[in-house]
């Protein structure tokens, strides 16, 4: 098992029991500017945040506007979004607005959309929100330490009618890997976090604290969004006797559903919303607990109710979101096409299956494949070449002992099958979390032209080569 560095949250909090307020635990937000008014700026630059409670001292971070997360990006569906993002690192830089439907150009991926952003300089973002949800950014130039150093924010898009909630909550989860002293390990690029389950660490953060409790009241209905910002950790939350609701995920609205096995399970990268009724009674508390390695469960956070009630039974407002704009794949016209996944320890190809081209990339250090190849230089040629506007059903077999959040760039696609079996609420989204040796296929319309990335969102999985580019084809498209 590869999580021997984790420890408990009883262990990071021995001495300080502090009690997080609310409102710290709450990214600032930002407004859009109206188009003829100065853009948003995002400048991303080493400071410091107070990820432990007192008297634990700061640690020092890579973060926009100096917050770790960065401010929360809130806009209504079909706002135009300007961010004029700004390098204030002492490399090249990139934002990426994952699972944005936004044009190609604005996609943020260096050497494919754009070229990196320089030191001191910048580069504005425009584009719309065609989508309501739950979005975040993060830079797309060496994201395993530029994201793992805590450069990452939350983008809101708030539907036109919203569900009716007592609060609106996000939570951007992340994963540290400290030191004893409080500070980042300094050690990205591990050919063992490649060729394992990524950079998993020892401390976890909810919105860039190590939270103790959040206060709740009885009665209350509240919409929480989930966000996972961790490289590599996979998040799997029991919410006690709680009965949360999963409404929307990776922003697209499903139908209204508890979560399998009552756990919500949340890949890198992912966004669950969920909306839960505090049930509990004044003064009790629950505990929110990660349940997803197993004999590695520790205790997130608890919610603390308040001592005054805010109403007696639970609402009967209503939950489903109303969906968005998303083209309907043709399923008899889809064209299908095999994607098989190998590398990592402990996968059939390390158990003899090993074929030689992939053996010779591994000792080049790429770790993951493709379809037989590892993605490593800045240029790419396309997976798939597929042309703008036609349906495709993408057949994913993970042949590793791994568990791989693929991401598509520009586009949500419905998951419609899990080792042959349909899913049961065909849901949209923009990562998929193959298990180890599973087979999921998503199908979609290919209707945003340009390159995309498709890669693994364990960050260091993504930089040993688990990634490709798919090229949908306006028939004007240079190559
Ligand atoms: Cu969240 Cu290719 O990125
Ligand atoms: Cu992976």
């Amino acid at each position: 098992m590869t999580l021997n560095r984790l420890i408990s949250r009883r262990q990071v909090l021995r001495t300080g029991a502090a009690f997080t307020a609310m409102s710290a635990l709450s990214p600032a937000r930002v407004a859009m500017a109206g188009p003829t008014e100065d853009p948003f700026v995002l400048r991303a630059a080493a400071g410091q945040a107070a990820l432990r409670p007192a008297p634990y001292g700061p640690t020092n971070v890579w973060g926009y506007n100096g917050s770790v997360p960065g401010p929360e990006i809130r806009v209504r569906q079909g706002d135009r979004i300007r961010v004029l993002a700004r390098n204030g690192l002492d490399e090249g830089t990139t934002v990426h607005w994952h699972g944005i439907r936004t044009p190609n150009a604005m996609d943020g991926v260096p050497f494919l959309t754009q070229d990196p952003i320089p030191v001191g300089g910048d580069l504005l973002y425009e584009f719309d929100a065609p989508d309501a949800g739950t979005f975040w950014y993060h830079p797309h130039q060496r994201s395993s330490e530029q994201v793992g150093r805590g450069l990452y924010g939350p983008l809101i898009v708030e539907e036109a009618n919203p569900i009716r909630v007592d609060r609106d909550l996000t939570w951007m989860l992340d994963d540290w890997r400290m030191t004893g002293d409080g500070q980042i390990a300094t050690d990205f690029g591990s050919r063992h976090d490649a060729a394992h389950g990524g950079r998993i660490g020892n401390s976890v953060t909810i919105n860039g604290q190590i939270p103790e409790r959040i206060a709740v009241r009885s009665g209350e209905r509240i919409r929480l969004r989930l966000v996972n910002a961790a490289n590599a950790r996979i998040f799997g939350l029991d919410f006690g006797g709680l009965a949360p609701v999963v409404v929307a995920l990776d922003g697209q609205p499903v139908a209204p559903h508890a979560p399998d096995g009552d756990v919500v399970l949340v890949g890198p990268a992912m966004r669950v919303d969920l909306v839960i009724d505090m049930t509990g009674k004044p003064g009790e508390s629950v505990t929110v607990t990660d349940v997803f390695y197993r004999d590695l469960e520790y205790r997130l956070v608890d919610l603390a109710y308040e001592p005054d009630r805010l109403r007696d039974a639970v609402p009967d407002w209503s939950m489903a979101l109303p969906p968005n704009p998303l083209a309907e794949p043709d399923m008899q016209a889809a064209k299908r096409h095999r994607i098989v996944f190998n590398g990592g320890m402990m996968g059939q190809m390390m158990m003899g299956g090993g074929m030689g081209s992939m053996l010779e990339q591994m000792r080049e250090g790429n770790m993951w494949f493709i379809n037989g190849e590892a993605a490593t230089g800045h240029m790419m040629d396309p997976l798939l070449v597929l042309p703008q506007g036609t349906s495709h059903v993408l057949e994913m077999d993970n042949r590793t002992a791994w568990h791989h959040p693929m991401h598509l760039h520009g586009h949500s696609f419905r998951v419609i099958a899990r080792n042959g079996q349909p899913t049961r609420h065909r849901e949209w989204q923009d990562t998929v979390l193959m298990a180890p040796e599973e087979r999921v296929e998503i199908a979609f319309v290919a209707d945003n032209p340009g390159d995309w990335m498709f890669h693994c969102h364990i960050l260091e999985h993504q930089a040993a080569g688990m990634m490709g580019v798919i090229r949908v084809d306006s028939g004007t498209t240079k190559t």
